[in-house]
């Protein structure tokens, strides 16, 4: 008879993508992308403990910026049913037919709408921690496929390294960095919609220049060791799509580099932006030498998503 735990945490990384280009809109509404996801250190964690039934969730704020708060907008993550978690837990329960409910506590410290994922790796959390709560072996495959209903970029979340996305996000091919990195994360005040930036992009089509070629491209480093410089080649269509954040964008871009890291650029529909501290660099010596208001986060390369921290 399996074990059942009595409390399980969870560890919910975020991702940056290294490079992403989004192709033409999709009959589904979708928009065919080709991507390169990262799992970082940066994390939510999620703890949860049974409920004879139904789902209840607390969130509680953790600010873990080296300098900065990133502003109230990032702090705010739905409550009640929208939550990502919810509605992950309730799908999990569906689809693996679970009878009991759970408890969750949420400590967040991914801000939120600025492209880092918080939210689906909140959501690949809860399949986790349900599962393991109820002691169910739930299929990679099932557990890929309940992700896919709750947000394109909820696998990869679940799977986590690196790995090369295509569909519209869902499709994943796993591989591997060449080297691992220490990057800087930037997060400014103003966040943007992830719908609203997709609209943004079919009114500028500045995103399509070139997809053929980097569909191609993002089909051909699947399953090889990667450098991160080469998935930067893919470029991000959403920086061509900021509107009156542009040059706020370009500004810290600018200051970032000056400050010592490499290759600034904008991670998912952003705001959030990163840049690589090279080896030799000290991260001190970069945060004590950028100005500026924007949120600063270290993180390095990680190797997995989601995972279970202690189970008891
Ligand atoms: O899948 P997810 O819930 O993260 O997507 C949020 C919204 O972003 C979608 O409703 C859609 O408008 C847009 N989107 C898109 N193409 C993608 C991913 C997201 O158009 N590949």
């Amino acid at each position: 008879m399996t074990v059942r735990p009595r409390r399980v945490v969870v560890e919910a990384r975020a991702k940056l993508n290294l490079g992403l280009a989004v192709g033409p809109a999709r009959a589904d509404g979708f928009h065919d992308l080709a991507t390169v996801f990262q799992s970082i250190s940066l994390a939510d964690t999620l703890t949860a403990v049974p409920r004879r039934s139904g789902f209840t969730l607390r969130v509680r704020h953790e600010n873990v910026a080296l300098r900065g708060a990133g502003g109230a907008a990032h702090l705010s993550v739905p409550a009640g049913g929208a939550n990502l978690v919810l509605q992950a837990a309730r799908l999990t329960a569906e689809c693996a037919g679970i009878r009991g409910g759970a408890a969750f506590e949420l400590v967040k410290r991914i801000p939120a709408r600025s492209g880092l994922g918080g939210g689906s790796a909140d959501a690949a959390a809860a399949i986790v921690a349900l599962c393991a709560l109820h002691g169910l072996r739930v299929s990679r495959t099932t557990r890929l496929e309940i992700a896919a209903q709750l947000g394109s970029d909820v696998p990869f979340a679940l799977i986590g390294g690196t790995a090369v996305g295509l569909g519209r996000g869902d499709r994943l091919r796993p591989t591997a960095l060449d080297q691992p990195f220490r990057a800087i994360v930037a997060v400014p005040a103003w966040t943007v919609s992830t719908p609203e930036a997709f609209r943004q992009l079919d009114l500028v089509k500045y995103g399509l220049t070139g997809w053929k070629t980097k569909l191609r491209f993002a089909q051909s480093i699947g399953r090889r060791r990667l450098g991160e410089s080469r998935a930067a080649q893919l470029g991000n269509s959403f920086e061509a799509a900021l509107g009156k954040h542009r040059s706020d964008f370009e500004s810290l871009c600018d200051r970032l580099a000056d400050a010592g890291v490499e290759r600034p650029r904008l991670t998912g529909s952003g705001s959030a932006v990163f840049g690589i501290v090279p080896a030799r660099v000290a991260v001190r010596t970069v945060v004590e030498r950028f100005p500026g208001g924007e949120a600063l986060f270290v993180v390095r390369t990680m190797r997995t998503g989601v995972s279970i921290a202690a189970r008891s």
